[in-house]
């Protein structure tokens, strides 16, 4: 219709309810599934129509919910719901915060976050094409407890509908439900808003019933069916939230593997909207990739690998591994039981190998380091080897130092590196050093006192124990030359 392209759309998000069945400290629409808040996915699609308005209703939490709008959506105005409760008050006070906007309006639920934009763009070609006063997003569901119901009359034009709580049994077996999801036409809602009582099981004023007052005066009112009606889900509670995060995982999932990564396990997989994950690359089981992650093609992650606004290079290999805010470049290996918190920066090919955990710190090209270590405010050039068990002693209980370590160094096991200090190039560190002072380059740092062996000594202060008898058995056996067949360690 030649109105689709001139008629404007404005938005109004509801989240100012309490959220009382989530029983939690954070309010209801700022819990997140796929690393986002509910308010976030729900402003995202709202966005991704291109309304000429955006307004969000609060009231409970308002600032902390007020804040995650600013912060997504930093142009949608944010409208204050006052002491009277429902989802027909909270529009009332949308549409006044619209000013005297004339066109479509869309209202969504805070709490319902997997519709998409498809779905919604439907409703409103629906709407406009029916030409109607009230469209709404419908879905039949095996097990509609707890959502309003759509009675229709006998000719299945809609009637109204009924809240859970005020149906009768029979209305209760009606299947379809109302998703929370409708668009009005401006002045509809204007007339239709004032007329809405409080006279009701749970006290409010229902938007819902906004349905019934068009139908009686003789409006239209259309209904779109969510082509997936899974995607109609609300959270109300824990249970809820849950299977949100499940379904939208599943789509997250499916969505990277038609781009070309291989996602062994999809339940076993979480990926947060906002990861990206190039063609190749491969995520065993138990992996969680998060926030703002992004993975070069070829690379392997997981199994069992947390990764928190990563950056991962081509061809790198992430085992068993926990890291955050880290950037580990092509061809790196990490894991298996390696710890990357931010900072962490692993050059191409370099190596973070098994109980390794980086700070903060660079590691050069095809630099490792492979075992057991603490690597904290430190720079490693390239091709170093430190030795396993080497500790950055960063921090002097006041204060943290920086290590720095050139090019091509290859230190002892077991070092300890008393920052600030520095190892210059091509330099070699003894096992066992504390190194408390600089190491010019090419030079060999010993710090540990030449070790002294007292002969006989087992034998003369621990007589009769089995440590005594091996070393008789031993002495006995040299003497007699029948000492060759030990091995050498
Ligand atoms: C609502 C619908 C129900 C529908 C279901 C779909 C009404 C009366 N009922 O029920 O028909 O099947 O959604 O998920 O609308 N809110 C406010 N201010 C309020 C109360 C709620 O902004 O005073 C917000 C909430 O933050 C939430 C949304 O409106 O984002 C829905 O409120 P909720 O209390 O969850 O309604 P439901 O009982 O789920
Ligand atoms: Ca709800």
């Amino acid at each position: 219709m030649s109105e689709t392209g001139t008629t404007p759309l404005a938005v109004i998000v509801l989240a100012a309810g309490q959220g009382t069945r989530m029983r939690s400290r954070l309010p209801k629409v700022l819990h997140p599934i796929g690393g986002r808040p509910l308010v976030g996915h729900v402003l995202a699609t709202a966005q991704a129509l291109a309304p000429v308005r955006i307004a969000v209703v609060v009231r409970h939490e308002r600032d902390r919910v007020a804040e995650a709008v600013g912060r997504s959506t930093p142009e949608a105005v944010v409208v204050d719901q006052d002491e009277i409760p429902g989802t027909g008050r909270a529009v009332e006070l949308g549409l006044a915060g619209l000013g005297d906007f004339a066109g479509d309006v869309l209202v969504l639920s805070g709490d319902v976050p997997l519709l998409e934009v498809a779905t919604l763009e439907g409703l409103v070609a629906t709407h406009r094409g029916r030409d109607a006063a009230v469209t709404l997003l419908s879905a039949v569901l095996a097990d509609p407890t707890g959502y309003g119901r759509v009675l229709r009359d006998a000719s299945g034009d809609v009637e109204r509908i009924v809240e859970q709580k005020d149906a009768t049994d029979h209305e209760a077996e009606v299947a379809e439900i109302n998703a929370g999801v409708y668009v009005f036409r401006a002045d509809a809602l204007r007339r239709h808003l004032p007329d809405v009582g409080q006279a009701n099981a749970q006290g409010e004023k229902y938007l819902t019933d906004v349905v019934g007052l068009a139908r009686r005066s003789g409006e239209r009112i259309a209904v779109g069916q969510a082509p997936d009606p899974a995607a109609a889900l609300g959270v109300n509670d824990r249970v809820q939230l849950a299977e949100a995060a499940r379904l939208l995982n599943a789509r997250t999932v499916r969505r990277w593997q038609l781009a070309g990564a291989s996602i062994l396990d999809p339940a076993a997989t979480w990926i947060d909207v906002d990861a990206s994950l190039a063609p190749d690359v491969t995520v065993l089981p138990g992996s969680y990739i998060l926030g703002a992650t992004s993975i070069a093609a070829g690379a392997v992650i997981g199994p069992d690998t947390s990764l928190t606004d990563c950056e991962v290079g081509e061809d790198a290999v992430v085992r068993r591994t926990d890291a955050t805010l880290a950037v580990i470049g092509p061809r790196a290996s990490v894991g298996p039981f390696s710890y990357l918190r931010p900072g962490a920066t692993l050059a191409a090919g370099a190596k973070v190998g098994t109980f390794v955990e980086v700070k903060n710190s660079q590691i050069g090209e095809d630099s490792k380091v492979p075992h057991l270590s603490y690597v904290g405010d430190t720079t490693i050039g390239r091709g170093v080897n430190l030795g396993a068990g080497a500790i950055t002693a960063n921090y002097d209980d006041v204060t943290k130092h920086r290590t720095e370590i050139g090019d091509e160094v290859h230190t002892g096991s077991h070092n300890v590196f008393v920052a600030p200090v520095r190892i210059g190039d091509g330099a070699k560190t003894g096992a066992g050093a504390v190194i408390r002072k600089d190491v010019p380059a090419g030079a060999l740092a010993l710090s540990v006192a030449p070790q002294r062996n007292i002969e006989g000594w087992v034998e003369n202060n621990r007589p009769g124990t089995a440590a005594a008898t091996a070393a008789e058995n031993a002495r006995t056996a040299q003497e007699t030359g029948h000492g060759t067949q030990r091995q050498e360690g």
